[in-house]
């Protein structure tokens, strides 16, 4: 039985062992981005490493126009098809202080792009009545914090959009799992000294595990699941004078 995953955010640091895993495995994978060279060059080494096909797809979050294209293409394959999406981008909070026109880009980035995307795939896997959806969101969405609410505002979103999503697709035995990792050692994460730092290769074992436990929501490194409890029961008196 032929498998196919669209990766959106192909290029993403995270994303790369990932995407080396499924290929490993002989899925079929659709590396979707902005960057069609270094797409390219993940296609090939997808081949190299077992996948039967791999295809460079071009992917904006912050233009739809492509969209019903791509999902078209989709549909077109056989199978089991999945989804999953690393999108997202995180601007310093002192800049999008400084140019508030730059929150529209992070939610198009982190909610808008990839849920559109989403909602577009949903009806051709509803109809095929398998596959799994993941969506990665972070635990910066369980709670606004000083150093970063405004990208924790658009994860916050795009958790609620993929619980919403789980409710749908689950009744026609569609899976969708919510990813939440903590801090990972990534360009995004470049110099910052933050504690309970995980790794990529890391975070696709635990994306693997969740997906073949149909798990719902996880947290990786899963030590922030415990951590972003105690987060969020933090009284908002106290909470609004603590920084970090
Ligand atoms: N690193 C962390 O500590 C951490 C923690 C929690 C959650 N996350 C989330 O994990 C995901 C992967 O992050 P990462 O650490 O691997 O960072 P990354 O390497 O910067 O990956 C971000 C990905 O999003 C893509 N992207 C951004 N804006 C886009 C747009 N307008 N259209 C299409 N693609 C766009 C980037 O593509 P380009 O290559 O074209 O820029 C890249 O593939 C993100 O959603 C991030 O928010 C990261």
């Amino acid at each position: 039985m032929t498998t196919t995953w669209i990766v959106l955010g192909a290029t993403s640091a995270m994303a790369r062992p990932l995407i080396r895993a499924l290929a490993t495995k002989g899925a079929t994978i659709y590396l979707a981005g902005r960057d069609m060279d270094a797409l390219e060059t993940l296609a090939t080494d997808c081949r190299i490493a077992g996948a039967p096909e791999a295809h460079a797809v071009k992917f904006d979050a912050r233009d739809a126009s492509n969209y019903a294209e791509i999902v078209h293409s989709l549909a077109a394959t056989e199978g089991t098809l999945n989804a999953i999406s690393f999108v997202g981008s995180m601007p310093e909070q002192y800049e999008i202080d400084a140019s508030p026109d730059l929150i529209a880009d992070v939610v198009m980035d982190s909610m808008t792009g990839p849920a559109t995307f989403l909602t577009r795939l949903a009806p051709v896997m509803e109809a095929r009545g398998t596959g799994v959806i993941v969506g990665i969101s972070s635990v910066a969405g369980d709670r606004g914090r000083l150093g970063n609410y405004v990208y924790g505002a658009a994860k916050a979103a795009f958790s609620t959009y993929l619980s919403g999503l789980r409710n749908r697709l689950g009744r026609a035995g569609v899976h969708v799992m919510t990813v939440k990792p903590g801090p990972v050692d990534t360009p995004m994460t470049f110099g910052k000294k933050i504690p309970f730092m995980t790794t990529p290769e890391a975070v696709a074992k635990d994306i693997l595990r969740g997906i073949e436990k149909r798990r719902n929501v996880i947290y990786t490194a899963p030590i922030w699941r415990l951590v972003m409890a105690v987060i969020t029961h933090i009284p908002e008196p106290i909470f609004k004078k603590m920084s970090f």
